[in-house]
């Protein structure tokens, strides 16, 4: 029987059940919607809307409900959705009394309650998760201080940097992704609890009795908004998107930085796979699928998008449409962010193979022209001395720092002896001491901010 079988002269059909039922999906919010009903029916006992022994009698009986779930007593199975579910059973187990749970309560600010619950839960896992990446992050950091690789732009060597700074990168995109968790739960922790089905109840409530034991922050302030919003989980996959933007990234240095042409780096074998045909191959998996479950999670969040767009006030049945991108979205998330926490801690680093690299390429010319700038050249003019001698490298089939005084000196007279050190690896990158640069103390200045901010989470 339906909660709502009254107005019906016949049940609904089998076809029509199916496709409209959410119990296959939401039946995740259990334990939202458990502790929900618990605040909803404590607060109509303190209302004198249900009798004190009502609203124990309910609230005993909910606690038994939950916990036979936890413990494989009860299956979740049988019914529309959570909510019928969890008050059908009430029913079953207490009679007609249970029947007085739904008083000034909708499925509408019901379901929108439960959501938010679990979301922030959510929430609350993810910074977790991005914490903990943030450590590994840092972990590997100060132990690459030391180290030097080559830094890319365009996909080209550009300059040597320094292994810290390259990890430190990645922490400074991951705080800013536990930020925006941190910024949604404050914005999300508002109570719709109360509002019904869209315009509020006549019954004679108290909104801050449940607000408080369901540990919200704020009241909403509009019954008609308060049923239909769903901006907090567009927000969620929003922000697990950016995470995701920012995984992959990380993911395709390391599918190029392990390949055979780079060298850099090296997974280890039990995060790595093989083919079933070419013996020799050792594949980078992992994160190829983190690369590739990045594009599910923005297809999510078109989705949601598209789902609450030109919705007419308030609530509508399109609204169940936001569990399915959200849980998926969240397991993708925590999954991702697991696998590649624990990859990153063992991924070995060759540190020769980077260094070696990171001087190839005439990546110290810059340093060259820092060096005539530096002596009162104008840097442009400088910039056009290096390219000639760059070419002059080329077409002799060598390299900046392979060249002699005398080479850089039929070059430009400003040249002295300390140039030979100025353009070695790395003094390359120990030279670029400005805030957030490629030196050894400007990365160490790097971990101590992360760290620091990272405290505040
Ligand atoms: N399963 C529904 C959802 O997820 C619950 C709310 C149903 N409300 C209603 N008026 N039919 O949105």
């Amino acid at each position: 029987m339906k909660l709502w079988q009254g107005r019906f002269d016949t049940q609904i059909s089998a076809d029509a059940d199916a496709f409209n039922e959410s119990l296959s999906f939401d039946k995740q919010l259990y334990h939202a919607d458990i502790t929900a009903s618990i605040a909803h029916a404590t607060m109509l006992g303190k209302c004198n809307i249900l009798t004190a022994t009502e609203a124990e009698t309910i609230c005993a009986e909910l606690k038994n409900i939950l916990s036979d779930i936890e413990n494989g007593k009860l299956v979740i199975e049988g019914a529309e959705d959570i909510h019928s579910f969890v008050e059908g059973e009430l029913v079953k187990r207490i009679g007609d009394m249970g029947k007085k749970l739904h008083t000034a309560r909708s499925r509408n600010d019901q379901v929108a309650t439960d959501m938010r619950l679990y979301v922030r839960g959510s929430i609350d896992r993810a910074i977790e998760l991005l914490k903990a990446f943030i450590e590994t992050l840092l972990s590997r950091a100060k132990e690459s201080c030391k180290y030097i690789m080559p830094g890319f732009t365009h996909l080209r060597k550009a300059q040597p940097i320094n292994c810290a700074q390259y990890f430190n990168a990645y922490s400074e995109m991951f705080l800013r992704d536990l930020d925006r968790f941190a910024k949604l739960r404050t914005r999300m922790n508002v109570m719709p609890l109360g509002s019904a089905a869209l315009a509020g109840t006549s019954h004679p409530i108290d909104r801050e009795i449940t607000r408080q034991r369901l540990g919200f922050d704020e009241i909403s302030q509009n019954s008609l908004d308060a049923v239909s919003d769903r901006d907090f989980v567009a927000e969620y996959i929003f922000n697990a998107s950016l995470v995701m933007a920012h995984l992959s990234r990380l993911c395709e240095d390391t599918i190029l930085y392990t390949s055979d042409e780079f060298g850099y780096w090296e997974i280890p074998d039990e995060y790595s796979t093989g083919s079933s045909i070419m013996p020799q191959k050792k594949n980078p998996d992992l994160p190829e699928l983190v690369r590739g479950k990045t594009g599910r999670v923005y297809g999510h969040l078109t989705g949601i998008l598209a789902t609450i767009k030109g919705l007419p006030l308030a609530y509508n049945k399109d609204l169940q449409e936001d569990k399915e991108p959200f849980f998926d979205t969240e397991k993708t998330l925590f999954s991702c962010v697991s696998i590649y926490t624990a990859l990153l801690s063992k991924i070995k680093l060759n540190v020769n193979a980077m260094y070696e690299a990171a001087g190839e390429g005439f990546a110290t010319a810059t340093d060259v022209a820092d060096y005539l700038a530096k002596h009162g050249v104008p840097f442009r003019d400088a910039h056009a001395v290096t390219g000639k001698l760059v070419r002059y490298c080329i077409e002799n089939n060598t390299t900046l720092p392979a060249l002699s005084l005398a080479e850089f000196k039929a070059h430009s007279n400003v040249f002295e002896a300390d140039v030979l050190e100025a353009v070695t690896t790395r003094a390359s990158a120990e030279g670029r001491n400005s805030v957030g640069g490629s030196s050894t103390e400007a990365a160490k200045k790097g971990m101590k901010e992360i760290q620091k901010r990272l405290k505040k989470y």
